[in-house]
């Protein structure tokens, strides 16, 4: 074996190690680019996504989670706080504004000795099934409304709330 073999070898060597020591960078880089391209973080409106909780944190029983937006509009940005009811059902997740369909107070799950497993509004005694439905014969007169839901990398991102039936 010659020494010119060794060196050549030894060059390659050099050459593919930069490569992986490139391509380790180009990787470590990579999530930031995604996160700047992703349409899951892109706005809906004026409102992006936010990342609110990890999905092994849900389960059957609607649970609550607070979180912040920030909102742009023509003249300034804000920061707003939201919550949200969220459980699983099957492979479904739903996540619910607690702000009650009839003069805007906030429901709570199941905090009604009376009536069990219902959202329930302490103002005027509003009821609401586990799905947000409404009980007929209490005040509100729809359904809470939805959030718009994401699943990404194992997390939940929400986005608007809209009324049950606009999708
Ligand atoms: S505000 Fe909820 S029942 Fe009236």
């Amino acid at each position: 074996m010659g020494g010119k073999q060794d060196i050549s070898r030894r060059q390659f060597l050099n050459y593919a190690l930069t490569g992986v020591g490139g391509f380790m960078a180009a990787s470590a880089l990579m999530p930031m680019v995604r996160f700047a391209l992703d349409p899951v973080l892109k706005p809906t409106g004026n409102q992006k996504m936010v990342q609110v909780v990890s999905v092994d944190e849900l389960t059957k029983e609607p649970k609550r989670f607070d979180f912040k937006i920030h909102q742009v509009d023509a003249w300034h940005k804000s920061e707003e706080s939201r919550s949200a009811w969220v459980y699983k059902h099957g492979d479904e997740i739903i996540a619910l504004s607690p702000i009650c369909k009839h003069l805007g107070c906030t429901v709570n799950w199941n905090n009604d000795p009376k009536n069990p497993n219902k959202f329930f509004c302490p103002c005027h005694y509003g009821l609401y099934e586990k799905d947000g439905t409404n009980v007929p014969g209490t005040p509100p007169l729809a359904p809470l409304d939805r959030y718009e839901h994401k699943v990404k990398d194992g997390f939940l991102y929400l986005g608007k709330a809209k009324p049950r039936g606009e999708g």
